[in-house]
């Protein structure tokens, strides 16, 4: 099928190379003429694993192009993503503006039928307001369908995800749209996932309800590891515990320092607007928040705790910037919480990450040290902070841990090592609901 997606971000560039890989003929459009020279040239503008090998692939075989030329893309395409920012405005509601401007322009673009698809995350109503768009700017005789298809996928395993969805969710009542997606998603539910058919408005809830639920999971099991410390339980064993029941489910049951990303924060914010726009007031969502502000920082209480409050000129290692591991996406990042924290307190803070040191060095300079590897962080610190449970720290050389570190403290906000051996290596080891 001949595919166009507006928009080379994460998503839009994730959503066009995996839609080429099944045969498609993808345009991908973007409006910074430099990106998209550097996307011709075979230059990938963001980190995702296994993103090159299917983007070299089919760029050499023809059928992944890059333009500036909308008008080029709209003629290609019988579909249309439109996979734009939706940035949180200032309400904590997402702004619509990009994706209203570009159905204007490609309203004016179009002379045939179309579907247009929506990729991006957007408030219950905006595939109504973009056909209005379309509507009253589509040349006489002309008709679209705008159709709701949210992305689920995560950073980090995003062409896995997009490749074998758990399930795709369509949202439209045209027939004609409904038959032409489910053509152009069938090659991805080959083993038997769901297609889930509905009408927009549910189609574009599905997706806040989905990252909003799993955000409140996240942090239900935060204030579970907070009370384990209080009363003396290990949440490790609780997790186990309760995720072996099919109910509840053994995956995003990970306490830690909070969650970050571009999506959890953002969405769950939306969903408190938009349900308040609706006049419901959304209390667990607003306690979501509240209560993920502060597992950001907790790390930085119990530093606080075990040095008294007397932190000022202490050092600090940082091991992991990134809000989760296989990226090197800092956006709402724990991390920068915790070292904005230290810093106001007067400590120093040397940081390593796998990927995410180029972003933060953008963000603060020379407010911190970075060091090439985890060791070089250690060197001479009071204590380590662990924040990202990058794979390569699961099993560091702790002997040389030991030899680097000014005490052998080590607060760890993802629960990566073993209590006891820890213990027995002889270190102070403080994690996120479990013993000392
Ligand atoms: C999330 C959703 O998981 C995707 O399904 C969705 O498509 C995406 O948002 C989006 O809306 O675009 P992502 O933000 O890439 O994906 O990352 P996740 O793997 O979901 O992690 C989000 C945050 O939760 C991270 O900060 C992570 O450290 C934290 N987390 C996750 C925990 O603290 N504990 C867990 O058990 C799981």
């Amino acid at each position: 099928m001949k595919i166009a997606v507006i928009g080379t971000g994460y998503v839009g560039l994730v959503t066009g190379t995996c839609l080429s890989e099944t045969g498609n003929s993808v345009i991908c459009v973007d409006i910074d003429p430099d990106k998209v020279q550097k996307m011709k040239s075979g230059i990938i503008p963001i980190y995702e694993p296994g993103l090159d090998v299917l983007f070299h692939r089919n760029i050499k075989q023809d059928r992944l192009h890059f333009t500036t030329d909308l008008a080029e893309a709209v003629k290609h395409a019988e579909i249309i993503f439109l996979a734009l920012p939706t940035p949180p405005g200032g309400d904590g509601a997402a702004d619509l503006s990009y994706i209203l401007s570009a159905s204007l322009e490609i309203a004016k673009l179009v002379k045939e039928y179309k579907v247009i698809v929506n990729k991006s995350t957007v408030p219950v109503g905006t595939a109504d307001k973009v056909s209005a768009v379309f509507k009253e700017n589509l040349a006489p005789g002309i008709t679209v369908d705008v159709v709701s298809n949210p992305e689920f996928l995560r950073e980090g395993v995003a062409v896995e995800d997009f490749m074998k969805p758990d399930r795709v969710v369509i949202g439209t009542r045209s027939e004609t749209a409904k038959r032409l997606m489910t053509e152009l998603y069938a090659p991805y539910v080959r083993q038997g996932n769901p297609i889930i058919y509905m009408d927009e408005r549910s189609s574009e809830l599905t997706k806040y309800a989905a990252n909003s639920f799993l955000a409140t999971k996240i942090t239900f099991m935060n204030e579970i590891a907070n009370l384990c410390e209080l009363v003396g339980a290990d949440v490790d064993a609780v997790r186990r515990g309760i995720g072996s029941d099919d109910r509840i489910g053994r995956r995003f049951l990970f306490p830690g320092v909070g969650y970050g990303g571009s999506c959890f924060p953002k969405d769950v914010q939306a969903l408190v607007k938009s349900a308040s726009d609706a006049a419901y007031d959304f209390k667990i969502l607003k306690s979501v928040i509240s209560v993920n502000e502060k597992q950001k920082v907790v790390l930085v209480n119990k530093v606080k705790k075990y040095f008294n409050g007397n932190i000022k000129d202490k050092s600090f290692a940082i091991w992991g910037l990134a809000f989760k591991p296989e990226t090197d996406d800092i956006r709402e990042a724990p991390s920068l919480y915790i070292i904005n924290e230290l810093l106001e307190l007067g400590a120093k803070v040397s940081v390593y990450d796998p990927e995410a040191m180029g972003n933060v060095k953008a963000l603060l300079g020379d407010r911190i040290d970075y060091s090439i590897d985890p060791y070089e962080a250690l060197n001479g610190a009071d204590a380590l902070l662990i924040v990202t449970e990058w794979s390569a720290f699961r099993n560091p050389d702790f002997e040389k841990m030991k030899a680097l570190l000014k005490a052998n403290v080590i607060f760890d906000g993802r629960n990566l090592f073993d209590i006891e051996k820890m213990t027995d290596l002889g270190f102070y080891y403080n994690s996120i609901g479990r013993k000392l």
